[in-house]
């Protein structure tokens, strides 16, 4: 009985067996029948033979369910020496790639991230950013005005209002989005992507300003240090106000971002006391830089969504 188990290599045999065996009319059902008519000697015997034969059938099923399982596995080894199939892999934009970069090293500099509404209203776009009425943003040329009087955000400056306003001061924020204007050439679209950092505190200086804008720039181009030229420039909302730019591989100045002290003016309209906190603004093109960082010819390629451009510019 003993070998006939052993030799058994299917569950359906062994089944077959074990009713023969311990099934109503088994062979050893049929004996432990008649366990009452032996002597106790015969009865101890009988008993430990069954436990056996039963370990033993319980044994082959696991072995044999086991050997089951292997071969299914054998089966479904992979054939590593196969070519594969030639894959379409997706990869992140550049502008996607550039943008959570920059947020990154801005979040490291302890700036928080903000959003606002790409469609805005007068005070948020213009007037809380001490931008007069005759100011040439405001030009029917540069801006997109809808009916309602509202305005396509045409700077992302409105997401610093919007964060004094609802969180107040010491702050330090950028707030990052699409912003549109009437332009249209290789480094210029209607639609462009802003970042604007912001930080109000008691002893903020324009060295401050200088020292994270360095820093930024060399972290985001991976060089060691950037050389930087600063000009006077003008913003109504920034003053001193300048223009920031940067020495290029090729010795060439490239301008890079607007920036200045925010202009009193400002924090009074979102109710910050000028005389007891001061600070400083930045803006820029993210898609410029990204433009800048990967040696793209032109800005709109950007935003044309064609994969066959990506791939041939290495994305
Ligand atoms: N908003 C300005 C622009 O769009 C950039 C800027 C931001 C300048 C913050 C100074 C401070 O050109």
């Amino acid at each position: 009985m003993q070998d006939k188990i052993k030799n058994i290599n299917t569950l359906e045999e062994l089944q077959v067996l074990y009713t023969e065996t311990y099934g109503k009319n088994g062979t050893m059902t049929a004996r432990l029948k008649e366990m009452k008519n032996l002597d106790n000697d015969a009865r101890a015997a009988l008993n430990t033979e069954n436990a056996a034969l039963r370990e033993l059938f319980k044994t082959r099923q696991t072995e044999i369910e086991n050997a089951v399982l292997m071969a299914g596995l054998q089966k479904q080894r992979l054939d590593t020496s196969l070519n594969p199939e030639p894959e379409n892999r997706g990869t992140l934009h550049p502008l996607t790639q550039s943008l959570s970069e920059i947020s990154e090293i801005l979040e490291s500099f302890g700036y928080k991230r903000y959003t606002g509404p790409e469609i805005e209203d007068d005070w948020h776009n213009f007037t809380a950013l001490n931008t007069p009425m005759h100011h040439p943003a405001r030009d029917m040329q540069d801006s997109f005005f809808l009916e309602n009087g509202k305005v396509l955000r045409t700077q992302t400056s409105a997401i610093q209002i919007r964060a004094m306003e609802s969180d107040g001061v010491p702050i330090k924020m950028f707030g990052i989005g699409s912003t549109y204007r009437k332009e249209w050439d290789a480094t210029h679209g209607p639609m462009f992507g802003q970042i604007e950092g912001l930080y109000i505190d008691k002893n903020i200086t324009m060295s401050s300003l200088l020292a994270d804008i360095r820093a930024f720039l060399s972290r985001f181009f991976g060089l060691e240090d950037v050389e930087l030229r600063i000009r006077p420039s003008y913003f109504p909302f920034t003053d001193p106000s300048i223009e920031v730019d940067m020495k290029w591989k090729n010795d060439k100045w490239l301008e890079l971002m607007g920036a200045g002290m925010v202009h009193p003016n400002v924090l009074r309209n979102c109710g910050i006391n000028p005389d007891e906190y001061q600070g400083f603004a930045f803006g820029f093109g993210w898609d410029r830089l990204a433009m800048l960082k990967y040696n793209l010819p032109d800005l709109r390629d950007l935003y044309n969504n064609d994969v066959r451009w990506l791939k041939s510019a290495g994305f």
